[in-house]
């Protein structure tokens, strides 16, 4: 098979996937201009994904951990049930006006619950159910924020999780150590393991995992 350089396949993806909104569009944008860390925003192809899966979930709720500029909790929210409700956690108060001033400006201001929190000690604190959790903060994190989720979820319901790949650390003796990889690896190892999912993990962008909670 030819040598593709990825940015060009992913690229070539987006060039054949349905738009992003000039609202997206215009976020990316600023997000790129003004984030101090740019490339945590999940993107146009990620984004377009995000928002494929809501609409085919169709939840009536969403737990979003890890809000930065508010670019994927408006991708899910495409999907929300009329009526529904999305809650999105970020501890970093910088992201706030940011992701506030976008949301406001999107049709799905009126569903939004953004909570500038520590997203643990805000999952514990949540009652459930939820029909859709995107995990996508801190990844030392990941496996308490799995067990948190696993109580929140509704039976049938769907957890998305991103950087599962995490730049192919997971792969990598030499990083095995490093405290994101280890909990990223632990979280993989746990969620496959668990026999109240379907897992599949994707090799989109950073790696991206999607379960179903059966029981
Ligand atoms: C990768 S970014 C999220 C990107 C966003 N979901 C998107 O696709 O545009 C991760 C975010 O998690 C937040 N975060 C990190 N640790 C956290 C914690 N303990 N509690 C809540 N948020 C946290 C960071 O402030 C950052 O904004």
């Amino acid at each position: 098979m030819t040598d593709f350089n990825h940015s060009e396949i992913e690229e070539y993806c987006i060039s054949h996937s349905s738009p992003q909104s000039s609202l997206l569009c215009e976020l990316e944008r600023k997000t790129l201009l003004r984030s101090v860390y740019p490339r945590m925003i999940s993107g146009a192809l990620q984004g377009r994904f995000l928002a494929a899966v809501s609409q085919m979930v169709q939840p009536y709720t969403i737990l979003e951990i890890g809000t930065f500029t508010g670019y994927s909790a408006l991708c899910l929210c495409e999907g929300l049930k009329p009526g529904g409700r999305l809650i999105t956690i970020d501890n970093n108060p910088e992201v706030e006006t940011l992701a506030r001033s976008f949301f406001e400006r999107s049709d799905y201001n009126q569903q939004i619950e953004f909570i500038i929190d520590d997203a643990a000690r805000r999952m514990e604190m949540l009652m459930p159910p939820f029909d859709l959790v995107f995990l996508d903060a801190d990844k030392e994190n990941y496996p308490r924020y799995l067990k948190l989720a696993s109580r929140l979820l509704n039976k049938g319901g769907w957890l998305l999780a991103d950087n599962v790949l995490w730049g192919g650390h997971v792969l990598d003796a030499s990083h095995k150590n490093q405290k994101e990889t280890k909990g990223v690896v632990l979280f993989n190892q746990m969620l496959a393991n668990d026999p109240q999912y379907q897992v599949v993990m994707l090799p989109l962008r950073d790696g991206l995992t999607l379960a179903r909670k059966i029981c």
